[in-house]
This record gives C-alpha cells, sequence and structure tokens, in this order.
C-alpha cells in the first residue's frame, strides 16, 4: 500500500495547484479598475450572449448568480444597523442651500433660465464654476462667456442640477485619511448623472431633473461610509481580504452590515429629497433582479435609468471603485425604448457626455 501514498500525494498537490491559480486569478480580477465582472448572470445560455454583449471589455469572470441576496433593501437591515446609520447620514454635510434652491425651480413648471440665473448670482462660487464652465465645454465659441444666462443657456438645466450636487458632495471632506478617493467617486456621480440626463432625452422623457439627481447621489453611500468609516472603505477596497468570488456588495453587507445603496437613500431622506429618489437610490443595483417589480411604475422607471446609466459609466471605463458590470434583465432596456446593448445606447449618448463631463472642476 505504500505506493499509493506518492500518488495521492501528486494528486493533492494537483488538485491544490489548480485551487491556487484560480484563487489569485479572482484575487486579481478584485482589484478596482483591473479587469470587468459580469455579475447575476443565471444561465450558461445568458452567460455566452453576456461575453458577445462586452467583447470590447475586459472580461475574466461570468459568475452564476447566487441564491442569498445581500441586504440592499431596507427592510432587511437590522434594527440596530438602521440606527448606526442614522447616526452616520445625521453627521454628514447638509444639502447645500444652493442645490436645494436650484432643484426646487427646475421642477417648478414654470422654471425659467432668468429665475435659475437669479438663484445662481447669489452664489458667487458656483457663478463662477458655472462660467469656468461654459467657457471649457465651449471654448470654440468665438467670444468668452460672461454672462450667467447665457451659461445656464449654454449647459443646460442638467448640468447645472448635477454641479450643484458635485459642490455639496465636494465640500463632504474629512481631514482623517483613509476612503474613497474622493475625486474619483464624483466624477464617477457626475458622469451617472450626466447619463441619466442623456437617457431620459433618447426615451423621449419630458422632465431630466429627478434621473439627473438620482444618477447623481446614487452612489452618495460611499461617500457616508468614507466619511464615517474610511478605514472600514480601505478594508473594503483591499482585495486581499476579499474572499473568493465575493462581489463588492456582499463584502460591503459583510463590513458595514448593508449596502451603500441602502444607507445612500438614508441621507437622500435625511436631506428631504422626495421618497421616489430614495427609493430610486435604494434600488439602484436592482433592476437585474425581479424586486423591482414591486414598485409603483414611476419609480421603477427611475431606477432602471440611474441603472443603465451607472453601467454606462462603468462600461466606458470612467472612474469607478466598482468595475463590475451587471447586465440588463431580459427586455429592460427595449422596455426603456433603448438599444439592445450598452454599446450602441452609449453611441448615441457618449459624446455629450463626454463634453460636459470634461468641463466639469475636479
Ligand atoms: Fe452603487
Ligand atoms: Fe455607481
Amino acid at each position: 500500500m505504500a505506493w499509493l501514498l506518492p500518488i495521492a500525494g501528486v494528486l493533492a498537490l494537483l488538485v491544490f495547484m489548480g485551487w491556487f491559480i484560480r484563487y489569485r486569478r479572482l484575487k486579481r480580477s478584485a482589484q478596482p479598475g483591473a479587469t470587468v465582472v459580469l455579475r447575476d448572470v443565471a444561465s450558461t445560455k445568458r452567460a455566452a450572449a453576456a461575453k458577445a454583449v462586452v467583447e470590447s471589455a475586459k472580461l475574466v469572470e461570468v459568475k452564476k448568480r447566487t441564491n442569498s441576496a445581500p441586504a440592499l433593501l431596507r427592510g432587511q437591515v437590522s434594527a440596530d444597523t438602521s440606527k448606526k446609520f442614522e447616526a452616520w447620514v445625521a453627521d454628514f454635510p447638509p444639502l447645500s442651500p444652493t442645490a436645494r434652491l436650484i432643484w426646487g425651480e427646475v421642477h417648478s413648471p414654470n422654471t425659467n433660465p432668468k429665475r435659475l440665473t437669479e438663484i445662481l448670482s447669489r452664489d458667487p462660487i458656483m457663478t463662477a464654476k458655472l462660467l469656468r464652465m461654459a467657457n471649457s465645454a465651449f471654448a470654440a465659441q468665438q467670444t468668452e462667456v460672461t454672462a450667467t444666462e447665457r451659461a445656464v443657456l449654454l449647459l443646460g438645466y442638467d448640468c447645472i442640477l448635477t454641479l450643484a450636487y458635485h459642490e455639496t458632495m465636494g465640500g463632504a471632506k474629512r481631514a482623517q485619511p483613509g476612503g474613497y478617493n474622493e475625486t474619483v467617486l464624483l466624477r464617477h456621480n457626475v458622469a451617472t448623472g450626466l447619463f441619466a440626463g442623456a437617457l431620459c432625452r433618447r426615451m423621449g422623457r419630458p422632465n431630466s431633473a429627478e434621473a439627473v439627481t438620482a444618477g447623481v447621489i446614487h452612489d452618495i453611500g460611499k461617500q457616508v461610509m468614507s466619511y464615517s468609516k474610511p478605514e472600514l472603505v480601505c478594508e473594503l477596497l483591499d482585495y486581499h481580504t476579499t474572499k473568493l468570488g465575493e462581489p463588492l456588495l456582499r463584502k460591503e453587507e459583510r463590513l458595514f452590515g448593508a449596502s451603500h445603496a441602502v444607507i445612500g437613500a438614508m441621507l437622500a431622506e435625511e436631506w428631504k429629497l422626495p421618497a421616489t429618489l430614495a427609493k430610486a437610490v435604494e434600488l439602484h443595483h436592482q433592476p437585474v433582479s425581479s424586486t423591482l417589480a414591486d414598485y409603483p411604475a414611476n419609480i421603477r422607471e427611475l431606477a432602471c435609468i440611474v441603472f443603465v446609466a451607472n453601467q454606462l459609466t462603468k462600461f466606458v471605463k470612467w472612474p469607478g471603485h466598482d468595475m463590475e458590470i451587471d447586465l440588463p434583465a431580459p427586455g429592460l432596456l427595449a422596455s426603456m425604448k433603448l438599444p439592445e446593448t450598452y454599446e450602441e445606447i452609449l453611441k448615441l449618448v457618449e459624446p455629450e457626455v463626454r463634453i460636459l463631463l470634461s468641463a466639469f472642476p475636479t
């Protein structure tokens, strides 16, 4: 029987090496920006289709859907965790008065550029940034843009609304080291807000302000996490502490008790934004599942726009810490009257978003 021992040893070594190689590959794929991982792929057939959809992306892994859902919704969060998050959002800086006034103005049925200009002129820092942006985005114009109203007309409401939230979120910086890279996070949020506006226009939606706002604040929960627990965010982003095959949302749940979507929704409520916006933030990772079917049509539509805008931002590899691309549920893009793939949608909306994003302050 002694002759069996070397064979068993070799077999054990081969199994271990196979496991180790796969482990290393998955660890590498967990590094932000290193790869694109598709999540929530239910079948092998769909996985093959997924590979075709994202051929241009650096696809390395198509993960099968797991049955246990993370605590993405507030109803699934324990009372203690909920209390902890309430304290975090109360500690986070309030929404700026200018952002609140602009939000009210763009939602008014009688809104006009003159009134928006008046609001802006009470905030000299914002006005200066707006003029700089207009001159940067429209550098080809023969004359310099010096009047706020002209900047408003050139940049459009979506861009101004995005800038207003950008200013509030940009001010939420803590002296403590660690946490997310604020610049990267802000640019990701701005791009998602601008994509949300561009998608609304493609869908023929008359008012894009709600979608733009939901887009620009969709990952605000990450900022709250970063603000309150920068050391935990460092652990979240450290791929050495990621379990084998663990998606970022699940790791958030393990470390924080719930996802950034839940915390973001709580902050939206703290800021007294409409309930539809808070819900869209809470659901922005949900449209891949059937959970969304239980919600009213307006919330569903808003959550879907933010979901697609977020995936487009990641697809073009504009900054972000989460580079996992979620595929749309079957029929989702068609129901939104959008082309069938992210690539085709990008051909329509990316140019306008690219111009505006390049003009945003960093
Ligand atoms: Fe997110
Ligand atoms: Fe995002």
